[in-house]
């Protein structure tokens, strides 16, 4: 699964765990999985990623294996850093642990092994499946080959007849397109799932049922405009929807409200997404082209003589290389440019909205100001 940087992919993921682990009678569902949720840390590399989600699964599962499991494993020569219950199994794999000096096919190899005797144990004990999650994949050292691992983990599943594992990968968009860079057979082993921004029949809905609680109405054109600047980004319509809701006094939410409760959430999103981005961005003519530049959404970005037009800004291509550099923009196509997230473009664009309201607040304040002296 692949999606924008809060757009839900994890929050999805847990809820797929929550689902898979046991029969839920409210929701109606029967699997009963053994599951493992890893997340990446920056810069792990594909052995990390194994012993990872060993030591997840390893956790929740190792009160309901038996001893035949911690058997077949010291049979094994297992360089896998594992933490067992019995005496003796703990000391496993531990004189050899060093990492770095482990062969990384060795050590693929071994995953496929640990994991298929779990699977062996756990499939005797009731469990329909193994579900391994892998979250953040994207940070995954740039030299791994992952298309590789995952084709050639799930291929010695399936030749092994092992088929109740399930690998569920997690990451930003251009995940998929590393992988498939990386081996296209490897694309097979998935199907790929795009989580796109809520549609907006769902914030809606997210609105009136928070509100259907509570005493609190909102104008037609409150809900509007919070389901449009939210661009159906989960967190985006939480947070701006709570401030809207403080800012409220009079148990109605009109557009007053929502545009000082919007106010509050851009400071929110600022300390925790972007800002670093606003602190680095300094400058009329960097403003201008970020601003010119939230208002594409062209997946190959906006052609260079087209972001100096819309910006208005000369010698455009001056700005970009810095820009680039810090991670800003991106640039999918020769003299093409784009913000590195949807997410920052809906931020730059409100900005940009919230500018003009206050503008407009002064102007107003300031003409009232004026027809009060000249009275
Ligand atoms: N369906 C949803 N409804 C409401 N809030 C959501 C939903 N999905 C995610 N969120 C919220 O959005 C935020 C980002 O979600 P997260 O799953 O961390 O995104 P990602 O993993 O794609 O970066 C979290 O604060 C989460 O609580
Ligand atoms: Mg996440």
């Amino acid at each position: 699964m692949t999606g924008e940087r809060g757009i839900g992919k994890s929050s999805l993921a847990h809820l797929a765990r929550f689902i898979g682990k046991e029969p839920q009678q409210r929701l109606g569902t029967e699997c009963r999985f053994a599951t493992a949720y890893y997340t990446l840390d920056k810069g792990d590399r594909i052995s990390d990623c194994c012993q990872g989600v060993i030591e997840k699964i390893n956790t929740e599962v190792r009160q309901s294996l038996t001893r035949k499991f911690f058997q077949k494993l010291r049979e094994m020569d297992v360089s896998l850093k594992l933490s067992l219950p019995f005496v003796g199994a703990a000391e496993l794999g531990s004189k050899r642990s060093g990492r770095d000096n482990v062969d990384p096919e060795k050590m693929q190899r071994q995953f496929v092994r640990v994991i298929e005797a779990l699977w062996d144990d756990l499939s005797e004990q009731g469990f329909n499946s193994v579900l391994l999650i892998m979250d953040e994949l994207n940070k995954i050292h740039d030299k791994e080959n992952l298309g590789a691992f995952f084709k050639k983990i799930s291929e010695e599943l399936v030749s092994d007849e092992c088929r109740n594992v399930m690998i569920f990968a997690v990451g930003l968009p251009w995940l998929e397109g590393k992988i498939a860079d990386d081996d296209a057979s490897a694309v097979r082993a998935f199907q790929h799932v795009t989580l796109g921004a809520m549609l907006e029949d769902e914030r809606e809905e997210i609105i009136s049922k928070a509100l259907a609680g509570c005493a609190v109405t909102i104008d037609a054109q409150a809900q509007q405009e919070l389901s449009n600047w939210s661009g159906g980004f989960p967190y985006f319509l939480q947070q701006m929807c709570f401030d809207s809701f403080e800012a409220d006094t009079d148990a109605h939410i009109d557009i007053e409200d929502v545009y000082s409760g919007v106010w509050k959430s851009m400071k929110q999103f600022e300390r925790m997404f972007f800002g670093k981005v606003v602190r680095e961005v300094e400058g009329k003519n960097y403003q201008k082209i970020l601003e010119s530049l939230a208002q594409t959404d062209e997946p190959e970005g906006m052609p260079q003589a087209e972001l100096q037009r819309a910006s208005g800004v000369k010698g455009v291509g001056q700005y970009l290389p810095k820009l680039k550099k810090d991670g800003i923009i991106t640039s999918p196509k020769d003299r093409h440019y784009k913000l590195v997230s949807q997410a920052f473009a809906l931020y730059i664009q409100i900005q940009g909205r919230l500018g003009r309201w206050r503008k407009d607040a002064e102007t107003q304040a300031a003409a009232a100001r004026d027809t009060q002296k000249a009275e």
